[in-house]
């Protein structure tokens, strides 16, 4: 096992921090105050070539593999969480997907403008009776000759409200439960799409997200992606690759938290000395320090798993489960470390606290990944 990162990590890893330190950090808190879109961060992560991280070359991208993804997505998350998942949605649930089951006429049309930061992409499977149990779909596509005319809602879709591309998924045939769902690219811009106000949540607040209605909204046959009623394993595939992000994701929070925390409590003093030298404090940074490193060597497994093409469902839930309570964690306890001003919106700590919850739930919640974990316990 080689712990060491190559070149082009360790050059994309100096060339991130930078961004962040010069444009990510300092916006932050701004963007969560106002529930503001970064679009400025999202036209400056595609000039990096951040918005399609593993998209080849020839299409636009980075040409880079899972492990740099998962580098980029830390740092990014680090720096401000809701610009962290605007790039992993359109990087892993629209980009990886394309590039993965899209015909070489869909990734040509596609990737370019996505990798480039022309266009901005959704993934939509979630609907109003269908989030968990995902294979529930109600969203029909019915076929019309050279066309599938697709009628119902979808809820909860990241990316929503700025979004030109789709990945859809939704029943081409109802009676065969989930053999019956089948995936489609969509241009978002098309007649037939309407997207409701952006939701009002709780964290990642400049990371939009909206319910979407499609109304007799008609797709050529030609954006079909992948064969007629694959679409259940495309979007637990793409949902494989996914995972790795939103841990990643975690990770970022989790690391800014426990960081704040430890800064704060070389400083602070209390009964005559710094709080870390109160082993009460110093234990729990300890205990942070730990499970952050362990959340992230599962998370940098899958991508590696991931970066081999070998199947990573089992280690992308360990790693999404992990990172997301460990954050969930660190974040609580770095308000602790912090007391009375980590509850006040003057420091970041409280807005870590905020961002972190909804890694434990979206992209399958945590009682999801054992479910996966648990289900890989019966497999051969
Ligand atoms: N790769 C390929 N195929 C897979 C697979 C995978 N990872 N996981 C399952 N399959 C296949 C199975 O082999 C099975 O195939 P057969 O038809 O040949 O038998 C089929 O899919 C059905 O599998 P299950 O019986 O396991 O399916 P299930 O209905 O019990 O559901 C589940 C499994 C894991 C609970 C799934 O429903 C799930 O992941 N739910 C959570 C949904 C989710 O994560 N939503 C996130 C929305 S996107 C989002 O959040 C984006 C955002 O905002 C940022």
């Amino acid at each position: 096992m080689d712990f060491r990162f190559s070149d082009d990590h360790q050059a994309l890893l100096h060339t991130v921090r930078e961004f962040c330190d010069r444009h990510v950090k300092p916006a932050a808190a701004q963007i969560d105050r106002e529930a503001r879109f970064p679009r400025e961060l999202v036209d400056q992560m595609a000039q990096l070539g951040l918005m399609g991280i593993e998209v080849p070359a020839e299409l636009g991208g980075a040409e880079l593999d899972s492990v740099a993804y998962v580098l980029a997505m830390e740092e990014i998350s680090a720096a401000c969480a809701s610009t962290g998942v605007i790039m992993s949605v359109n990087n892993s649930l629209v980009c990886d997907p394309l590039r993965k089951f899209g015909t070489a006429e869909q990734r040509a049309t596609w990737l370019p403008p996505l990798a480039t930061g022309d266009k901005l992409g959704c993934f939509m499977l979630s609907e109003p009776e269908a989030g968990s149990d995902a294979a529930a779909q109600r969203t029909l596509a019915v076929r019309d000759g050279d066309e599938y005319v697709i009628n119902g809602v979808k809820n909860w879709i990241t990316n929503g409200p700025q979004a030109d591309v789709g990945v859809l998924l939704c029943m081409t045939d109802p009676g065969l439960g989930h053999r019956g769902i089948t995936a489609f690219v969509v241009d978002m811009h098309a007649p037939g799409v309407t997207r409701a106000p952006k939701d009002d949540k709780l964290g990642i607040r400049g990371s939009h997200s909206c319910q979407i209605q499609f109304d007799d909204h008609r797709v050529p046959a030609t954006q079909r992606l992948g064969d007629e009623g694959a679409g259940f394993k495309v979007a637990m595939a793409t949902l494989d690759g996914g995972r790795i992000g939103i841990a990643a994701q975690a990770l970022g929070i989790g690391r800014a938290a426990f960081e704040f925390a430890r800064d704060y409590a070389l400083e602070r003093k209390t009964f005559g000395k710094r709080i870390i030298d109160h082993q009460a404090i110093a234990f729990m940074l300890a205990d942070m320090d730990v499970e952050l490193d362990a959340a992230r060597l599962l998370t940098l497994r899958a991508a590696s798993l991931k970066a081999a093409g070998q199947r990573h469902s089992r280690e992308s839930a360990m790693a999404k489960l992990m990172a997301a309570e460990v954050a969930n964690k660190v974040a609580k306890n770095a308000i602790q470390v912090l007391g009375g001003n980590g509850y006040v919106t003057e420091y970041p700590v409280e807005r870590y606290y905020r961002d972190a919850k909804i890694t434990e739930i979206y992209e399958g919640t945590s009682e999801i990944q054992r479910i996966v974990i648990a289900a890989a316990l019966s497999r051969p």
